[in-house]
């Protein structure tokens, strides 16, 4: 058996707009890595976080990692054995773009090559979302399956957990904002209404299946135009100062779409080439340096292979 095994697993922008808790998709960058090391001591430890300034908890019960590892040791049958966990967290906290579920992926991408793998991706996700519940206190899953599985993901159903990827013809782009603010998806969840109204549902179906439609008809207009939201856009936005101002720039710089990711408070933008991904985010980010709001951007692919086993050895 291997003694050690690192792997990568990157950021997600969930909902997709329109998707609330069922659609996401994973970009190339940036991402988190997980190092996992066989050791004599049965029962997972968490040895060393990087990047997260102390602030990710340590215990074992209540990291993202250490409880994705722990319940796929008992899925496996391996609870004798000893694994530490080294986080290398690379993506902003509280931030919507997938953090606490690129931690889990990684952790299991890793902890399932230390035994050789013999838990396939799909049979990893459920141990990823009941890490996303420890971390969210909401088992969704379209962060842990796209940042997993790569692609745009849907989550069919959750009862039993059934995800399918949706294959595109397009190579399409996304453009990530992070304002340097943060929001807990604890809180972004609150805000929103347990119910919603027939009309409400009806737009909002229109629009899934629009996107989902688009994507596998390569039919990027209508992918532009169903990237709409009506669940939690109206209420969330409110969180983020400048949006209407960024959603409007976006756009107007050819983005095909743009929506908050994941929970916010970061922004996404859609896009059919590299140059309109970098164009309509670098319009968010003006739009929020008028509001004296500092932000990051990312640009790249959509990213079509998730989460993978690191064999160099750097971090
Ligand atoms: N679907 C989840 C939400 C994603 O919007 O609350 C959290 O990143």
């Amino acid at each position: 058996m291997q003694q050690k095994a690192r792997a990568f697993a990157p950021a997600t922008v969930a909902n997709l707009c329109c998707g609330f808790d069922i659609l996401g998709v994973a970009v190339e960058k940036p991402g988190d890595v997980v190092t996992v090391t066989m050791i004599d001591q049965p029962g997972v430890f968490i040895n060393n976080i990087v990047g997260d300034a102390g602030r990710l908890p340590r215990q074992v019960n209540k990291n993202t990692c250490s409880v994705a590892v722990q319940s796929y040791l008992q899925a496996v049958d391996r609870t004798d054995v000893g694994v530490a966990v080294e986080l290398f967290k690379y993506l902003p906290l509280g931030s919507g773009m997938g953090s606490s579920a690129a931690s889990a992926v990684a952790a299991l991408v890793a902890v399932n090559q230390l035994f050789g793998n013999p838990l396939s991706k799909l049979e990893l996700l459920p141990h990823a979302v009941e890490a996303e519940r420890i971390a969210c206190g909401s088992a969704h899953a379209d962060n842990v399956a796209p940042s997993l599985l790569g692609g745009f993901v849907l989550v069919r159903g959750y009862q039993p957990l059934d995800v399918a990827t949706v294959p595109t013809g397009l190579d399409l782009f996304v453009g990530l904002i992070h304002p340097h603010i943060e929001l807990k998806t604890e809180d972004s969840r609150k805000v929103l209404k347990p119910m919603v109204t027939l009309r409400e549902a009806i737009t909002q179906n229109g629009n899934v299946a629009g996107l989902v439609l688009g994507l596998v008809t390569d039919n990027a207009p209508l992918i532009g135009r169903s990237l709409r939201d009506v669940f939690a856009e109206p209420y969330r936005s409110d969180f983020i100062p400048g949006f209407e101002h960024a959603k409007k720039a976006a756009i107007a710089e050819g983005a095909l779409g743009f929506g908050i990711s994941g929970s916010g408070p970061s922004l996404f933008v859609l896009a059919t080439s590299d140059a309109f991904a970098r164009q309509g985010a670098q319009a968010v980010q003006e739009a929020f340096n008028s509001v004296q709001l500092s932000s990051d951007v990312f640009v790249s692919k959509v990213n079509q292979q998730g989460a993978f086993v690191l064999h160099d050895s750097g971090n």
